[in-house]
């Protein structure tokens, strides 16, 4: 039997998504912290916390979304906040990671933000992290304090299991190294697997394409990625299943970025169907009838409940 959850648990949340943190502490059983956000004329921000925090476990949400940079900052002046409150033990919830795809140095002179980003988070106060499908998992090993890896993988099976179950699927990655990640979402869904070879070719920087181990004729073509930004791997990874003779095409993803002209390019191309998370809020303008939205509450409050109890997290990890 579960066990309750006891009163020293509080939520609190910044402004980047009001709804998610409203769905996570309605599974909760539990309310929202009361936080004030007010900004200076000269664009400093304020946060005041409105609660008595002192030596509460207290977990902060926060995703990653435009403003980027602004939202950032707001997580850091939010959990600094909440230390010289006296919270007891402060988690920042992640669900979408900042700057997660600065990772390494894949060129000289440039900072591994990623990196930099797990150093002020502990620096501002956080004790411990929870994050979601970390573009790579490396940015785990950033952290001197304890991170919890999750991902969504799950909750997009079973969505897609849900709907049209007997549609005669293949998972498609969209390169070699999202493989891995496709291959447990093929062997959850007891599906089979084609893997997309991208070379560059001539002097381009840029790698296309160009062949696909696997076989994708005839069948609905499920390509699956951690995120959707410009939407570029995608709708390429689309052109070529349908040139490869797929019968349908659609793609499940967790993170919807989908920053620059991606909703157009998404509208303009032959994707019939993206099922998404609800790790970035989707604007008004970023909706359309072929973006499906399913929900990582539930996943969410499980772990803040498994942690604020000291449970294991190990059968919800990701195993990347
Ligand atoms: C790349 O390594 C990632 O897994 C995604 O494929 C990438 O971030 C998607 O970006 P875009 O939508 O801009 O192609």
């Amino acid at each position: 039997m579960e066990m309750p959850l006891s009163r020293d648990l509080i939520v609190v949340s910044g402004t980047t998504h009001p709804a998610l943190a409203a769905a996570i502490t309605a599974r909760l059983g539990a309310t929202l912290g009361r936080v004030r956000f007010n900004r200076f004329s000269n664009e400093n921000l304020k946060v005041c916390v409105e609660e008595n925090v002192r030596d509460r476990d207290v977990f902060v949400l926060q995703t990653s979304c435009s403003p980027v940079n602004e939202s950032f900052m707001e997580t850091l002046i939010l959990i600094d906040a909440l230390r010289s409150a006296s919270a007891g033990r402060i988690t920042a919830v992640l669900p979408y990671f900042p700057y997660a795809r600065s990772d390494k140095q894949d060129e000289p002179g440039i900072s591994i933000t990623a990196r930099l980003v797990a150093d002020l988070l502990v620096t501002a106060g956080a004790h411990r992290v929870l994050a979601l499908d970390l573009h790579s998992p490396q940015v785990m090993g950033f952290f001197r304090i304890p991170i919890d890896h999750l991902t969504a993988i799950p909750v997009l099976c079973e969505a897609l299991l849900a709907k049209d179950p007997t549609v005669e699927r293949v998972v498609v990655a969209t390169d070699i190294g999202e493989a891995k990640d496709a291959g447990r979402f093929a062997a959850r869904m007891k599906l089979p697997l084609a893997v997309i070879d991208k070379r560059r070719t001539g002097d381009d920087e840029h790698a296309m394409p160009t062949a696909i181990a696997g076989d994708v004729r005839g069948r609905h073509a499920l390509i699956v990625d951690d995120e959707i930004a410009t939407g570029g791997t995608i709708l390429e990874a689309v052109g070529l299943v349908r040139r490869m003779g797929a019968a349908g095409v659609e793609a499940a993803v967790v993170h919807p970025v989908l920053s620059g002209n991606a909703i157009e390019r998404l509208r303009g191309s032959s994707l019939e169907r993206l099922l998404v998370t609800d790790t970035i809020p989707l604007p008004p303008e970023k909706r359309d009838p072929r973006i499906e939205v399913v929900s990582v509450a539930p996943l969410l409050a499980d772990a803040i409940g498994r942690i604020h109890r000291g449970e294991s997290l190990y059968d919800m990890a990701s195993r990347r």
